[in-house]
């Protein structure tokens, strides 16, 4: 059965002692508000992961880190791969993140080569995916998002749903404080699960996590995380304050426990 995964997505935000604080606070929550229906995931900047793990670690809660090279290893300066993840115990990753596609030019053919690495290397890659404003006023979101998927999962075997995560991020909510309705978001959410039956079987298909992205916050995640194919929420400026995250993971647990999602 799918968890609800609520997954902060830090960006370029907080210094090493903001991060120690967010942690430590995040982990007295978490002491009082395990819920094994729910995943709790922070992905901090690649410097602060093991400052994060060392001071979550034995807590139920995932952390995740924000990108990975697409080579393996060698003289790539300024890249992480993801053996080097691997060894730090990290087992997921955000790629394709539309900020990364934007200003750093990522194709989904790059997206499927770091998809490559995370997946020999065991750790879950969480692909986003989404269409610009410009796309869904053409009326193309459907096309954009299936291009999207049968370009980042080119020629890719999943043997289980646990092995990935996508999310589903458009562009023009992102940062935006515009919102997908929840009926916009579960609408391709459900072709997206649709894809996956078709590509990889009923099983996988049901087993993976699709999460929204795009301006979630306390106020809207409830309607968002009521959708049947809404899984969790993949979560900016909101993940950035400890009391909005924590409401968010409260939500989660509340809906979880009424038999929600
Ligand atoms: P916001 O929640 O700030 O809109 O960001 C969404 C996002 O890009 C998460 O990856």
């Amino acid at each position: 059965m799918r968890k609800i995964i609520i997954a902060g997505n830090w960006k370029m935000n907080k210094d090493a002692s903001e991060t120690s604080k967010f942690c430590s606070e995040l982990g007295t929550y978490l002491k009082k508000h395990d819920n094994e229906r729910v995943l709790p995931l922070i992905a901090p900047v690649f410097p602060f992961l093991s400052q994060a793990q060392g001071i979550l670690r034995s807590l139920p809660v995932a952390v995740a880190a924000q990108d990975v090279s697409s080579h393996a290893e060698g003289a790539f300066t300024g890249e992480v791969s993801a053996a080097q993840l691997c060894s730090l115990e990290v087992r997921h990753c955000i790629i394709g993140h539309s900020e990364r596609r934007q200003y750093h030019g990522e194709t989904d053919a790059l997206i499927r080569e770091k998809l490559l690495r995370l997946l020999e290397n065991g750790i879950i890659p969480i692909v986003c995916i989404g269409e610009t404003l410009q796309q869904r006023e053409q009326g193309r979101t459907e096309q954009v998002i299936i291009s999207q998927l049968e370009g980042c999962f080119d020629q890719i075997t999943i043997a289980a749903g646990d092995q990935i995560v996508i999310a589903y991020e458009p562009v023009w909510a992102i940062g935006t404080g515009k919102t997908a309705t929840s009926g916009q978001a579960q609408e391709v959410h459900a072709l997206i699960r649709n894809w996956l039956q078709t590509s990889y079987g009923s099983q996988a298909a049901a087993d993976i996590h699709i999460l929204y992205g795009g301006s979630v916050k306390p106020d809207n995640i409830r309607e968002l995380l009521e959708q049947k194919d809404i899984d969790g929420g993949l979560i900016g400026g909101a993940s950035l304050k400890i009391d909005s995250f924590c409401t968010m993971i409260g939500l989660a647990c509340e809906l979880s426990s009424a038999g929600g999602n």
